[in-house]
């Protein structure tokens, strides 16, 4: 396996930091599975791994890392405060749990997994991750699944803009109005379940245009992702599919295959709705 470890571009965050456009998802790895899995990602050019306190797996990240013989410096960890965790003293206890889980003394990325609009904590959440950024803990701040009203008040409550709002996106679900509220505010716009948790992988469009490429379906997906300008977190635990993932980075989908990609689009979800999800 080539070890590729400049292929990747990097993407300007707000802050000044930059990230990988694209980066190894962790989602229901189970904890035992994940050392191996990660491990296998950073051989095959990974340098993102997206986790969370609710995954129960920030420890098989670690053993991941100190295993691999690259520089912390090389890597970017994200990981994600979970909905139980929302408010001032509950935030800082969860930062201090997931980095002693991960290692080291920083995290590249804390994000708020969800808003949970009925607790009505997340701005209090959000000053807290402003606070720990000012004291040189987590690198950069960002959200997740907030749709624009749960943005703007914690813009208008701190003046900081999130860095990346990681939200459900695929060719059936494209967020046109979401990804431009993003934009128009200079936040980076993350995929999770960039391949639609690989259920759409066998629409006939995909299928021709990957065929058009001699390429996979989901490395056609992951490719109109990158076009698109979103940040892209593909999960495996199967390595050939961990490999064929990353290999995005030496052919171009036209103007009217990614037309034809985005007439995909139906607005269909396969996981909640920000406005409602409280826990699993
Ligand atoms: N912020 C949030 O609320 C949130 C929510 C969900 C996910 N996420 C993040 O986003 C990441 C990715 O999302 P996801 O795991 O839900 O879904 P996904 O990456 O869209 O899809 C993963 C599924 O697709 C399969 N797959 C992967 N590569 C493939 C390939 N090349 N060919 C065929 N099938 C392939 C995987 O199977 P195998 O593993 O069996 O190979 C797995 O079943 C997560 O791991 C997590 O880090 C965040």
């Amino acid at each position: 396996m080539t070890t590729q470890t400049t292929s990747v571009p990097l993407v300007d965050l707000n802050d000044g930091n930059r990230m990988p456009q694209l980066g190894f998802g962790v989602f229901q790895v189970p904890a035992e599975e994940t050392a191996e899995a990660v491990g296998h990602a950073l051989r095959a050019g990974y340098r993102s791994i997206d986790t969370a306190a609710a995954y129960g797996n920030e420890e098989g990240v670690r053993d991941a890392v100190q295993t691999s013989g690259l520089d912390r410096s090389e890597l970017f960890i994200t990981t994600k405060l979970f909905n139980t965790e929302h408010g001032r003293d509950k935030a800082r206890k969860a930062f201090e749990e997931s980095l002693s889980k991960l290692g080291g003394d920083y995290i590249d990325l804390y994000l708020i997994h969800w808003p949970v609009p009925s607790k009505d904590l997340y701005v209090e959440t959000w000053e807290t991750l402003c606070a720990l950024r000012e004291d040189g803990r987590v690198r950069s701040i960002g959200v997740s699944n907030f749709q624009p009203d749960h943005l703007e008040r914690i813009i208008d409550a701190t003046g900081v803009v999130p860095t990346v709002n990681q939200i459900e996106l695929h060719p059936r679900l494209q967020q046109p109005e979401l990804r431009r509220f993003d934009a128009e505010r200079g936040i980076i716009t993350e995929a999770w379940s960039p391949l639609g948790k690989g259920e759409l992988l066998d629409d006939p469009v995909i299928e021709a245009i990957a065929s058009e490429h001699g390429r996979t379906p989901a490395q056609v997906v992951l490719r109109w992702h990158i076009q698109l300008g979103n940040v892209v977190i593909p999960k495996s635990v199967t390595p050939s599919r961990i490999e064929e993932n990353v290999r995005l980075f030496d052919f171009e989908l036209g103007e009217e295959e990614m037309q034809r990609l985005s007439e995909l689009d139906r607005g269909e979800r396969t996981g909640p709705d920000p406005d409602t999800f409280v826990r699993p």
